[in-house]
């Protein structure tokens, strides 16, 4: 009644739709839509309800015959025919109707970006382009036909005919409207083929506007990357003759797997040594991969309803991040997702927009394109394939795809087929995707006679509107190591079921050194009390490298924490450093592993203890400890600086961006110590993106880079993603007390395109990024930021709701900037004809 759509409230279609046919004539403020739609009743007496938001109904018909106004209801949200002007069978509905893409800035339906044609369905966008049953489990096959004077006129599945001013297409595959893409404009392709695993040979399209046709090869290689992977680790194999992907500079999110035809952020396909970082290269391979891995697990069995979302996300998250350690990054992957994980999930979890990775209501589903639908719902995958095996995992993920293959399916599917395939009972399993919250595991341990106990108890905080918190099936990764560093157990899986439970190992010699939660098995928060010397002594030993790392960085946590209620650098912290600063482990590890937590953890992590975090107090800690690092270390650090250049021309391959990597971590200490010297030189001679950047942003948090920014930007103003990087980096990185009066510069900036989602981002994102600027105790940051939302929201909802999430951590904050906070939430929430986004944000996020 309040607009919110419940789980428990599904039904399914009275109707089965078997085809739809669209002509498209594109004009930019009239593009006229014709449908029809094969429709047959299951039942009879129904009456017909299709979808529609802010289209123009021009006509309307019923096997021929125009329908009367006495025959339907047209609302502001869809269109329903009476059952008595329905007949008995299958009939075919008609309509036209006429819309207006160029004055679309929400970016969702038809829409323009610099003079093409695209669209965005997802999850609820078809309904803007025709009246239709917009929802995911009525898949239909669809023939479509383009009209309009571009030269390049696409859309799902393949080539069925062409001439001047027209194309025309037709899908094979049923598809939810979801999975709906046209795209039109002046494009050029980068060409290339992929021959599947039987003999089909497949051509491939990346599209992308005239003059950036010389950033496609990488994004090309890693769909051919993508498609091969597929067919190795889970043989599927790709089902059409053709595979378009296209680059556009307008849009909400990263990228989308409409069938056959995937629309990208231009950010995740557009890379060349000069204009983009490895990180770039790495998040566009993944991304592909992604939208690609999509094919099977979305488009072929898509989901029910969108509570489903983490069936097709979770799954493909989880498909991803495993593509890229096989690929590319090996275990240091593991390492940079539970970095994500912890930054974004746990802190969703933590908050007032705490939600499990099936939700059971919302308002607005694009509210639910999270973190928690997304990363958890990969962690979740994860443990599965622990708790089953590798093998067992595969045989599952075999019958999913035979039982299940054209399907639109539930969570409880997904979780049978586990059942049915490994015979195990998944039900307390199956809380993981029913519950919000991340579960803190306290753990003690026991020696005695050679019998060694862990003791493990499990809690998780009540989330909003689910206080009781029943314990959940944890699969615990544990090793166990001699005082002098041998592995004694190797890797185990305990699996906890109990609110408390006790594990024992028995015959061991001395009493071990626990690595618990391996590879970190599970999403949740270990708290154990250990001292430093056995954290220096895993970070040392360790066989699991994830748990190297793990020790490195409670060491850090802890120290920063301490040093933020006024304590020195811990020496013990420092000196166990002393084996990455120099050492032969891998450099990405040792990159990672010298990279101190973000001031955004620390705030996480006092608050988890119960204290308040001090946003001032936090930066200055860890400013400081990052010059304790470099003066004890200076040599070390100096030299591997040096010994990390890499020679020669740039490629984006893993070794060297691991040097990279390492080279800059270096550079962030050293520049506490050199004055920036190091950086400036670097700034000057680098010849690709990474180190320019990587020089750029060590100049900024040192206050010291007015040349630099001012040559970059002369150097790039013509290109978009480089100037996303030019306003994200000074922002995010600039000493606290200046950023928000930077953010209110770069607002004013010429070249803030603001209804561009991606250079909105880049300010937004660099301010909130920014830790202390954007918490600054005089709300200077909070205003800025909810000024922008309010604007925005009128323009694109989607966005503006998306980034209000800056909010969702004012409860860890004290009184004051806590009551600063919510006076900006009120003033966003009170705004008139605030959209049905950011209202349901705002109210989900005052709580
Ligand atoms: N389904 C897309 C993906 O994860 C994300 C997306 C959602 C894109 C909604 C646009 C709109 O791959
Ligand atoms: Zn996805």
């Amino acid at each position: 009644m309040d607009g919110t759509t419940y789980l428990s409230d599904y039904r399914p279609y009275p109707f089965t739709l078997d085809r739809v046919a669209l002509t498209f004539r594109l004009s930019p403020r009239a593009t006229r839509v014709t449908a029809a739609l094969s429709l047959s009743p299951r039942e009879a007496g129904t009456p017909l309800h299709l979808d529609g938001e802010q289209i123009k109904l021009i006509s309307l018909a019923l096997d021929g015959t125009p329908l009367t106004p006495a025959d339907y209801l047209l609302t502001e949200t869809g269109l329903t025919i009476h059952p008595a002007a329905l007949p008995e069978g299958a009939f075919t509905l008609q309509t036209e109707v006429e819309i207006a893409p160029e004055e679309n800035t929400a970016l969702e339906g038809l829409y323009m970006s610099k003079g093409m044609y695209c669209t965005q369905c997802e999850a609820e966008g078809f309904r803007k382009i025709t009246f239709y049953p917009d929802r995911p489990d009525v898949m239909a096959r669809f023939h479509v036909r383009i009209e309009g004077d571009a030269p390049v006129l696409l859309s799902n599945g393949n080539p069925a005919g062409q001439g001047p001013g027209w194309a025309e297409w037709d899908d094979p595959w049923p598809k939810p409207a979801y999975l709906f893409a046209l795209v039109a404009g002046d494009l050029v392709a980068t060409h290339g083929t992929f021959t599947t695993m039987s003999g089909n040979k497949v051509d491939l399209n990346i599209w992308v506007r005239p003059g950036d046709e010389n950033r496609t090869e990488f994004a090309l290689g890693a769909l051919q990357r993508s498609m091969k992977w597929d067919e190795e680790t889970y043989g599927r194999e790709y089902d059409l003759s053709l595979f378009n992907l296209v680059a556009v500079d307008d849009f909400n999110m990263g990228a989308m797997e409409n069938k056959g035809l995937n629309i990208f952020n231009s950010k995740l396909v557009l890379a060349s040594p000069e204009t983009a970082t490895d990180l770039d290269y790495e998040r566009i391979e993944a991304v592909i991969g992604h939208e690609y891995f999509h094919n099977w697990t979305g488009d072929r069995i898509t989901c029910r309803d969108w509570f489903q979302l983490c069936l097709k996300e979770g799954l493909t998250v989880f498909r991803d991040q495993s593509f890229t350690t096989d690929v590319r990054l090996g275990p240091v992957k593991r390492i940079d997702d539970v970095i994500a994980l912890r930054g974004r999930q746990f802190r969703e979890d933590a908050g007032p927009l705490a939600h499990p990775p099936r939700p059971d209501h919302y308002r607005e589903i694009n509210n639910f394109y999270t973190s928690t639908v997304y990363e958890k719902g990969a962690e979740v995958v994860g443990m599965l394939k622990t708790l089953v095996g590798a093998g067992g995992y595969r045989k599952a993920l075999d019958l999913y795809f035979a039982r299940h293959d054209g399907q639109a399916c539930t969570i409880e599917d997904w979780i049978k087929v586990f059942e049915d395939s490994s015979g195990r009972d998944m039900s307390q399993f199956k809380r993981w995707y029913t519950d919000a919250g991340t579960p803190h595991l306290k753990v003690t341990e026991n020696f005695n006679n050679g019998t060694y106990t862990l003791e493990f108890t499990q809690e998780t905080k009540p989330t909003p509107g689910q206080p009781e918190k029943p314990p959940r099936l944890i699969p615990i990764a544990v090793g166990l190591l001699s005082p002098n560093g041998d592995e004694v157990v190797p890797t185990t899986i305990l699996e906890m079921t109990e609110a408390t439970q006790s594990f024992t190992f028995t015959g061991l010699a001395t009493k071990p050194v626990p690595s618990i939660l391996r590879n970190f098995s599970a999403p949740v928060v270990l708290e154990r009390e250990t001292s430093a010397q056995e954290q220096a002594f895993l970070l040392a030993h360790d066989t699991d490298l994830f748990n190297r790392w793990e020790a490195g960085r409670n060491l850090a946590r802890a120290t920063l924490i301490a040093m933020s209620g006024g304590a020195e650098p811990d020496s013990a912290y420092l000196d166990a450093i002393g084996t990455l600063t120099a050492g032969t482990t891998e450099p990405a590890f040792r990159a990672l592993a010298l990279r101190l937590p973000g001031e955004d953890e620390i705030a996480q992590a006092l608050f988890a203890a119960g204290a308040t975090p001090d946003p001032e107090a936090i930066h200055r800690a860890r400013r400081t400890l990052m010059r304790a690092m470099a003066q004890r270390h200076e040599a070390a650090l100096a030299a591997t600086y040096d010994a990390c250049a890499v020679p020669g021309p740039y490629t984006p391959d893993a070794g060297p961006a691991g040097l990279r990597s390492l080279r800059l971590a270096c550079l962030g200490l050293l520049s506490t110590l050199d004055g920036g010297a190091r950086a400036k030189r670097l700034f000057t001679e680098a010849t690709n993106m990474t180190e320019s950047l990587g020089a750029l942003g060590v100049l900024v948090a040192a206050g010291d880079a007015a040349r630099e920014l001012a040559a970059f930007r002369e150097r790039w103003q013509g290109n978009a993603l480089v100037m996303d990087k030019w306003f994200l980096t000074q922002l995010s990185l600039c000493p606290p007390g200046q950023a928000a009066e930077l953010a209110e510069t770069l607002a004013a900036d010429p070249l803030f395109d603001w209804k561009n989602p991606n250079r909105f981002r880049s300010v937004m994102g660099g301010l909130s990024a920014n830790h202390a600027g954007f918490h600054r105790a005089d709300g200077a940051g909070y205003r800025f930021y909810a000024d922008w939302l309010i604007r925005l929201d009128p323009v694109n909802p989607q966005t503006a709701a998306r980034l209000s999430t800056a909010f969702e951590t004012w409860r860890r904050y004290d009184p004051a900037r806590q009551a600063l906070i919510r006076a900006e939430l009120r003033r966003i929430a009170d705004t008139p004809a605030l959209s049905r986004d950011l209202s349901e944000m705002t109210a989900r996020l005052l709580g």
